[in-house]
């Protein structure tokens, strides 16, 4: 049964399994859109304790990403104006948008503290899984 408890349990599984078995990956997160609201909130996540459980729209990279429906990659966070730094040991981040049936819920939000660590190979996987995950939604 795809209860909200049991979708989280799941989301916080492949966050886990992501953030263990991928060298570059030091935090890996979902969030969604909050109904009726321009903003974003925090589902479940792996990694260091963060401030920002909500997003507003625009704000950040997740906030930029909420509204032009575009993978955003991030090369060198310090080199971004709109920024929101959770951390200060990450120096890169990507933010996947996921997709219910063509509508931009949500997205994955991975950092690193590797520099420039990601390809269109964490593109194109963290696809898929965003589609996987469209699936127990
Ligand atoms: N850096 C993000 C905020 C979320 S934290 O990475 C968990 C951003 O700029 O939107």
């Amino acid at each position: 049964e795809n209860n909200d408890e049991s979708v989280t349990d799941r989301l916080y599984m492949i966050c886990k399994l992501l953030k263990d078995n991928i060298d570059h990956y030091d935090w890996v997160g979902f969030y969604f859109k909050n109904e009726d609201k321009e903003e974003l909130k925090l589902r479940t996540y792996v990694g260091e304790k963060t401030d920002h459980d909500i997003i507003p729209f625009g704000k950040g990279i997740c906030g930029q990403v909420a509204i032009s429906n575009k993978n955003f990659v991030v090369p060198d966070v310090q080199a971004q104006s709109n920024y929101i730094a959770c951390s200060l040991t990450v120096k890169s981040e990507i933010v996947i948008p996921l997709f219910k049936n063509g509508e931009n819920i949500g997205q994955i939000d991975i950092d690193s503290e590797s520099s420039d660590p990601f390809t269109e190979k964490d593109e194109r996987f963290l696809e898929f899984v965003n589609q996987e995950v469209a699936k127990i939604l």
